[in-house]
């Protein structure tokens, strides 16, 4: 069946309005990606020596009295309870420098690689300065964790000579990819 031109032209019109009307609410509607909070509290063993030993003293200072640039690589365990006998949530892999002459000047560089039923594969890059308590800053972020920031407060809960246990408070946004 023929369409009389003028009637062509409306139905053109009518056409094209839906479709960009269309458009307007594909811009508007809720975005298939959206940002998650996070607030985790999980645990960070450091074991310095024996045969057990998570981090390597790779760079030796010649500062015998402040230890100024010290570099000891790290494989920290992090766990759900601060307990020997807890579970392995991820790693705390990468390095932490002695960059200042007092006892915590401690730069901090780290992969926080999960490994467990929640967050498996992905991973937090986060730094900061180790001292006895401070903050790192999640500065971002892998997989389901793309585009995190955030920050962890970490807390000294208990040292022996040879381990401790850091409390990590995460509090992080982060936006996972779309699932569609
Ligand atoms: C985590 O992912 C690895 C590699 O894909 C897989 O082998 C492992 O079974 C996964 N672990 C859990 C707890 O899902």
């Amino acid at each position: 069946m023929a369409i009389p031109p003028k009637n062509a032209l409306y139905f053109l019109l009518l056409v094209s309005s839906f479709i960009l009307g269309a458009m307007a609410d594909l811009a508007l509607s809720c975005p298939s990606r959206c940002e998650v909070e996070l607030q985790w509290t999980l645990y960070a063993r450091q074991i310095g020596g024996g045969a057990n030993a998570n981090q390597e003293e790779m760079v030796h200072s010649v500062h015998p009295t402040t230890g100024f640039g010290t570099i000891v690589v790290n494989n920290w365990d992090v766990l759900d309870a601060p307990l020997p006998n807890a579970a392995i949530v991820a790693r705390a892999r990468g390095t932490h420098t002695k960059a200042g002459p007092a006892a915590g000047d401690w730069f901090t560089s780290l992969s926080i690689v999960f490994e467990g039923a929640r967050f498996n594969g992905s991973t937090f890059q986060v730094m900061g300065i180790t001292n006895t308590d401070g903050l790192w800053a999640i500065v971002g972020g892998t997989k389901e964790l793309s585009r995190a920031d955030g920050t962890i407060k970490h807390t000294l809960l208990r040292a022996t000579a040879l381990e401790n246990y850091r409390q990590l408070d995460i509090r992080a946004f982060y936006t996972p990819p779309a699932v569609s």
